[in-house]
C-alpha cells in the first residue's frame, strides 16, 4: 500500500464554530490521525524488513482480504468534516419538549461541560493501575458517594448500561443471593421497553417472567391481584422488580408493594429515577414500606448530559450493604471502588470485589459487563456536587411547580382531561383527550412544541388518546407559555375545574437528602487536580494490549455535542430528528462496507452486550430450524473473560467446551477437530478473537468457520482487535456470521476511566432478519426512516444505543475515508511491528514457541528465567512478577502495558497508530531501560512505583474492609503528584533512569 496517496488540504487555521484550535494539537491535524510521517512509515518498514504497508499482511490467506479498500466516502477536510456535522445535525427539529418518559431530560450543571473536556480523564482507561488512576478512581468514588446519600443504598456501583441493563442484573443478583431460580415478578407498570429487554435476555434460559397486571381503574398495579398472586406462588417467585414512578407517570404504592414482598420473604427490587430523592422529593427505597427494597436499578444518564437521542446512558444500581445485609454485594454485577491505603500509609482508593468479575471469573462471573458507563459516573457525581442541596431542591420545585401549572390549564379545559385523577403522580401529566382522531402531537408540533408521548398503547382498553407530559427544571417561561397557549387555543373553557389527587405524605421524603455543596469556582479546581494524576494517551503511548489506547480526536466530542443531536430526545417523532437518524444509518452503512457482511445493528452498547446480541442471534436462528437442542459453544482458553461470561449470560454455561493453543497461539485444529466430532450434533456455534489475545492472526480461521458451518453451527468473531485488520480483511469471505466492533477501541471514541464503551454488530445474511432493535432505511426521497426486522429477536437498549458515540465514529471515519481505514490498521500493525521487533532482542516473547509468527497489532513480552530469579530475591513472587514491572512502568510517564492477561506472565503492548517514529523509540528505550533494571537493579523494580501520586496500594486491606462510600462534607484529600506524567514525558530515559536509581540511592 502506498503510505503517501495524494492529500486533501490539511490545513485548518482557526474554523469559527470550533471552541479550538485544531492546529495546535499536532494529533489532531495528522492525516487519518496518524502521527508518524511517510519518513517515518518508510524508516520503520525498513526496520522490520518489508518495503511496503501492504506486505505486513503478506502470511494472510489471500482469499479472505478485500481486493481493493471498502466501498465508504473519500476523506474530507477538517473543515469539510467540521461542514458536514454541522449540516447534518442543522437536519434535527430541536423544540420545546415535555417527552421525558424513557429518559427524563434535565439540567446539567456547567461544571459537566468543563469536565467532559478535561483530557486525562476522558481519554484514561478503566482504573487497573491505581497509583496512576487516582484521578478516576477519587470521581467515581464521589459517584458512589453522593448516589448513596440520595438513594440511601450503602452500595452504588460505578456503573451499568443503563436502566434496563440495571434491572436484567439486578434480577441476577437476587437470584443468586437467595439461591432461588424460579420466577421473576414484574410490575406490569414497568416500562415496556424495559420487560422487553428482559424477555430478549429471558430466551433460551432458565429466567422465567411473571408479570402482575394492571388496575385498569387506577393506573397502577392491581394490589389485590398482587396480594393473592403472592399468596398462591410465592414459592415459585424470586424476585419482584416494580416503579416509584411507573411507566405511566403515576406513583405506585411503593409501601404496600415492598411489604408484601416482604411478608414471602421476596427479594425486591426498587426501580428509581434518583432525581425525584432530591429534598422536596419522593421517599428514598430504604424507607418503602418497613424494611424498604433490597436491590435499586434506575436510570441516571440525566444526571450526567443531554438526552443525546437516547445514549450514554448511566444504569444506577445498588444494593444494602450494612450489618443486617452483607451476603447481597458479592453477588453483584460491575465496579466498585473501595477507600484503601497505599505502602506509606496515605489514604487514596482502589477498584474492589474484582474477583466477582468476567476477567477472573470467566463464565462464573456475576455478569458479562466488561467496559460499563464510566464517565457518565464521574459527570454525574460532578454535576451532583455542583447542584448541591439547595440546586437540587430547586430543580424539583421548578420542575413541580410547573407541572401544576400545567395541570391547572388542563383540568380547566373541556375535550382533555386528566387521565387517572385519583392517583397521584409526582413531575409527570398524564392526560386523556376525548376525540381519539385528534392527532394532538402532530398538531403542537405545528405550535413548535414536543407536546409529550402518545401512550395509548400502554393503555389499549381506555378511551380516548393519553399522552404524557413530563415537566423538569430545562422548562422555561416561554415553553410553559408555548404549552398555554397551545391549550388554550385548542381546548375550550369549562366552568368548573376538574379535582386531582394530592401525593400522600408517607409517599414523600420526610427529610432533606442533605447533598453536599461545593462552589463551582472549588470543584473546578478540585477536578483539574484530578486530572492531573492520570495518564492519557495525548501524553504518549499507552501500551495497554487489547485496548487500542488510540488517539481521539477532539473533533469528535465537539461534534457529538452539537444541538441537533445533543439535545435531541430519542422518542421525538421521526420526522425531527432525521440528522440523528443519518448518522445511524450512515454507520449501519459504512460497517457492512468495513466487514464485509450483511447487516449491522447499531444498538449494543459495550463489546461484551455485542457478545450477547451474537449469540441470541445464533440461539434464535438455531430456534427457527427447530434446533433448540443446540447447545455447545466452543471456545478458545486464552478468549478475553468476556466471552465466557456471555455465553453463560445467553443460556449456554453448562456447554461451554473450551479449545486448546497450538505451539504458535493458534487455535490447535486437533483439538478443535476432536471436539468438534463429539459436538457437532449439538454445536450453537464458535466465539473466536481474531486477531487473538495474543495479537496473532487466526489462519486457519476460515477452515474452522467452514467445518463449523458444515456441523450446522455458526460463527462469531470478537471484533476487539479490528484495529488490525479493518478495511484489509473481508470478514464475510472470513466466514463470520456475527462480529461485534469496540467504537471505545478502533473507532476512537475516548474510553472514559471505563466507558462508556460502544459497538456495532455486523452480521452474515441468514442473521439479517433476526438482529434487535430497529434498522433505519433511506426512501427514495431522501427521508430516513426505522423499522424492526421480521423476526427480531428483541431489545437491547431503551432506544438507540449510545448514540452520542455513533456521532463520533461518524465524524472519525469523515476524516478517514475509504483510503484511512486501511491505512489506520496497516500503520497500527507497522507500530507493533516495529516495537516487537526492537524489543524482542530483549525480552523472551509470548508464546513461546511463537517467535518467527509475524505480529499483528500488539505482541507479549515475558521475563526470562533468570529475571523472575532476581526479582524472587528480592521479595517479589513469580505470580506477582510481571505485575510488578507493569508498575515500573508508570515511573516512566507511560501506562503499564495489559499484565497477566491472556498470558499469566505476559506483558502485553499494543502501541496503535497514533504515535511518531520518535515517541515509538521512546517508548522502546525505556522498555529496554527496564529490562536493564530488572537484570541489575531488582530491587528497584520492587520499590515501584516510584513517581506516582501514592505507592503501591494495598488492595488485599481495601477488599477486606471494604468502604464504599461516606458522606461527603469535604472533598476527598488528594495525593501530591509526585512527578507529572507530563513532565516524565520531557525528560530523556536516561534521565529518569538516574532519577530511579538515586532515590536508591545507586550510581548510576
Ligand atoms: C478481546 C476482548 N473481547 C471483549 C472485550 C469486551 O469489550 P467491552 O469492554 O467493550 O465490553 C474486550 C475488552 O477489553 C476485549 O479486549
Amino acid at each position: 500500500m502506498n503510505s503517501s496517496l495524494a492529500q486533501p488540504d490539511h490545513s485548518s487555521s482557526r474554523i469559527p464554530h470550533l471552541p479550538y484550535v485544531p492546529d495546535e494539537y499536532p494529533r489532531e491535524m495528522a492525516r487519518h490521525y496518524i502521527s508518524a510521517s511517510p519518513e517515518d512509515i518508510e524508516a520503520m518498514l525498513s526496520q522490520v524488513g518489508l518495503s511496503n504497508l501492504g506486505e505486513l499482511f503478506s502470511q494472510l490467506p489471500k482469499d479472505c482480504r478485500f481486493n481493493d479498500n471498502p466501498p465508504l466516502q473519500g476523506e474530507l477536510s477538517y473543515k469539510e468534516a467540521t461542514d458536514k456535522l454541522l449540516e447534518v445535525a442543522s437536519k434535527s427539529k430541536v423544540i420545546p419538549s415535555f417527552i421525558g418518559d424513557l429518559l427524563p431530560v434535565w439540567q446539567v450543571h456547567p461544571i459537566v461541560s468543563e469536565v467532559s473536556q478535561m483530557r486525562p480523564l476522558t481519554t484514561s482507561y478503566t482504573p487497573y493501575q491505581p497509583e496512576r488512576s487516582q484521578g478516576t478512581l477519587v470521581t467515581h468514588w464521589i459517584y458512589q458517594c453522593v448516589l448513596s446519600a440520595l438513594t440511601g443504598f450503602e452500595a452504588i456501583n460505578t456503573s451499568l448500561y443503563d436502566r434496563s441493563a440495571a434491572i436484567f442484573e439486578a434480577v441476577g443478583c437476587a437470584r443468586r443471593s437467595r439461591k432461588r431460580n424460579g420466577h421473576v415478578l414484574l410490575a406490569a407498570t414497568l416500562f415496556p421497553e424495559d420487560i422487553s429487554f428482559l424477555q430478549t435476555h429471558a430466551q433460551g434460559t432458565d429466567l422465567h417472567l411473571y408479570s402482575s397486571p394492571l388496575n385498569p381503574q387506577t393506573g397502577t398495579l392491581d394490589y389485590n391481584h398482587l396480594e393473592k398472586l403472592l399468596e398462591e406462588k410465592n414459592e415459585e417467585i424470586s424476585a419482584f422488580v416494580f416503579p416509584q414512578v411507573n411507566a405511566l407517570g403515576l406513583l405506585e404504592d411503593v409501601d404496600r408493594l415492598a411489604d408484601l414482598a416482604s411478608k414471602w420473604d421476596i427479594p425486591t427490587i426498587g426501580v428509581i429515577d434518583p432525581m425525584h430523592l432530591a429534598t422536596g422529593g419522593l421517599k428514598p427505597p430504604t424507607e418503602f414500606g418497613e424494611r424498604g427494597v433490597d436491590f435499586i436499578a434506575g436510570e441516571a444518564q440525566h444526571l450526567a448530559i443531554p438526552p443525546s437521542f437516547g445514549g450514554p446512558g448511566l444504569g444506577l444500581f445498588g444494593c444494602r450493604y450494612n450489618e443486617q445485609a452483607k451476603q447481597d454485594l458479592r453477588n453483584t454485577p460491575g465496579r466498585y471502588i473501595g477507600k484503601a491505603k497505599d505502602s506509606q500509609g496515605r489514604d487514596c482508593f482502589v477498584m474492589v470485589l474484582s474477583t466477582r468479575e468476567q476477567h477472573i471469573r470467566k463464565e462464573k462471573a456475576t455478569s458479562n459487563v466488561c467496559s460499563n458507563q464510566a464517565f457518565l459516573a464521574t459527570l454525574a457525581g460532578a454535576n451532583l456536587l455542583a447542584k448541591g442541596e439547595i440546586g437540587l431542591k430547586n430543580s424539583l420545585s421548578k420542575a413541580l411547580a410547573a407541572r401544576q401549572q400545567a395541570s391547572e390549564w388542563v383540568r380547566q379545559r373541556d375535550g382533555i382531561r386528566l387521565a387517572f385523577p385519583d392517583t397521584p403522580s409526582f413531575n409527570d401529566l398524564l392526560v386523556v383527550v376525548d376525540d381519539p382522531d385528534r392527532d394532538l402531537a402532530s398538531k403542537a408540533n405545528q405550535y413548535g412544541l414536543h407536546f409529550g408521548v402518545n401512550l395509548s398503547h400502554r393503555l389499549p382498553d381506555y378511551d380516548g388518546q393519553v399522552y404524557k407530559l413530563s415537566f423538569s427544571d430545562v422548562h422555561d417561561e416561554k415553553s410553559l407559555d408555548l404549552l398555554k397557549k397551545f391549550l388554550l387555543n385548542h381546548f375550550p373553557a369549562r366552568s368548573d375545574q376538574q379535582d386531582e389527587a394530592i401525593i400522600p405524605e408517607r409517599l414523600l421524603r420526610p427529610h432533606p437528602a442533605q447533598m453536599p455543596s461545593f462552589s463551582h469556582d472549588e470543584l473546578l479546581h478540585y477536578y483539574e487536580q484530578l486530572a492531573s494524576l492520570n495518564v492519557s494517551p495525548d501524553d504518549g503511548c499507552y501500551p495497554l494490549g487489547s485496548c487500542t489506547m488510540k488517539y481521539n480526536p477532539l473533533l469528535n466530542d465537539w461534534a457529538a455535542g452539537l444541538e441537533g443531536f445533543a439535545q435531541v430526545h430519542p422518542q421525538a417523532p421521526e420526522e425531527d430528528v432525521q440528522g440523528p437518524l443519518e448518522i445511524l444509518y450512515e454507520i449501519q452503512e459504512s460497517f457492512k462496507s468495513i466487514t464485509g457482511l450483511a447487516g449491522v445493528t447499531t444498538q449494543p452498547v459495550a463489546g461484551a452486550q455485542g457478545e450477547l446480541v451474537g449469540l441470541k442471534l445464533f440461539q434464535a436462528y438455531h430456534k427457527s430450524k427447530g434446533e433448540e437442542h443446540r447447545d455447545i459453544v466452543l471456545i478458545p482458553k486464552s478468549a478475553h473473560g468476556t466471552n465466557f461470561a456471555t455465553a453463560a449470560t445467553a443460556g449456554y454455561g453448562p456447554g461451554i467446551v473450551y479449545l486448546e493453543a497450538n505451539e504458535l497461539g493458534m487455535i490447535d485444529l486437533d483439538d478443535f477437530r476432536k471436539k468438534l466430532v463429539i459436538h457437532r450434533q449439538n454445536l450453537c456455534g464458535i466465539m473466536v478473537t481474531n486477531p487473538n489475545t495474543s495479537g496473532i492472526f487466526e489462519e486457519n480461521f476460515s477452515l474452522i468457520a467452514s467445518e463449523v458451518h458444515q456441523a450446522g453451527g455458526l460463527v462469531y468473531m470478537d471484533g476487539a482487535n479490528m484495529n488490525a485488520i479493518a478495511g484489509i480483511v473481508d470478514l464475510g469471505k472470513l466466514g463470520v456470521d456475527a462480529v461485534h466492533n469496540n467504537l471505545h477501541k478502533t473507532w476512537t471514541i475516548p474510553h472514559g476511566g471505563g466507558g462508556p464503551g460502544d459497538a456495532i454488530v455486523a452480521v452474515s445474511d441468514c442473521l439479517v432478519d433476526f438482529l434487535p432493535g430497529r434498522q433505519i432505511h433511506k426512501d427514495e426521497k431522501g427521508v430516513f426512516r426505522s423499522f424492526a426486522p421480521t423476526r427480531s429477536i428483541g431489545t437491547f437498549h431503551r432506544n438507540w444505543g449510545n448514540f452520542g458515540h455513533k456521532v463520533r465514529a461518524y465524524a472519525y471515519l469523515l476524516r478517514l475515508g475509504r483510503e484511512g481505514v486501511p491505512r489506520m490498521s496497516s500503520v497500527a500493525v507497522l507500530s507493533a511491528r516495529y516495537l516487537f521487533d526492537r524489543l524482542r532482542t530483549r525480552y523472551p516473547t509470548l508464546p513461546s514457541r511463537a517467535g518467527k509468527v509475524p505480529r499483528m497489532h500488539e505482541f507479549i513480552l515475558t521475563l526470562s528465567d533468570d529475571d523472575f530469579e532476581r526479582l524472587e530475591k528480592v521479595g517479589i513472587a513469580k505470580s506477582q512478577a510481571i505485575p510488578q514491572v507493569g508498575k515500573l512502568f508508570l515511573d516512566f510517564g507511560f501506562h503499564a502495558p495489559t499484565v497477566a492477561f491472556p498470558e499469566v506472565f505476559g506483558l502485553m503492548i499494543e502501541p496503535t497508530e497514533s504515535y511518531t517514529q520518535k515517541e515509538l523509540d521512546r517508548f522502546a528505550e525505556a522498555v529496554l531501560v527496564i529490562k536493564d533494571i530488572i537484570e541489575k537493579h531488582p530491587n528497584v523494580v520492587a520499590g515501584a512505583p516510584h513517581f506516582t501520586p501514592i505507592d503501591r496500594v494495598d488492595e488485599v486491606s481495601a477488599n477486606r474492609n471494604l468502604c464504599l462510600a461516606e458522606s461527603l462534607e469535604h472533598l476527598p484529600a488528594l495525593p501530591l503528584n509526585r512527578i507529572q506524567p507530563k513532565v516524565l514525558q520531557d525528560l530523556e530515559i536516561d534521565q529518569i533512569k538516574k532519577r530511579l536509581l538515586a532515590v536508591h540511592h545507586i550510581d548510576n
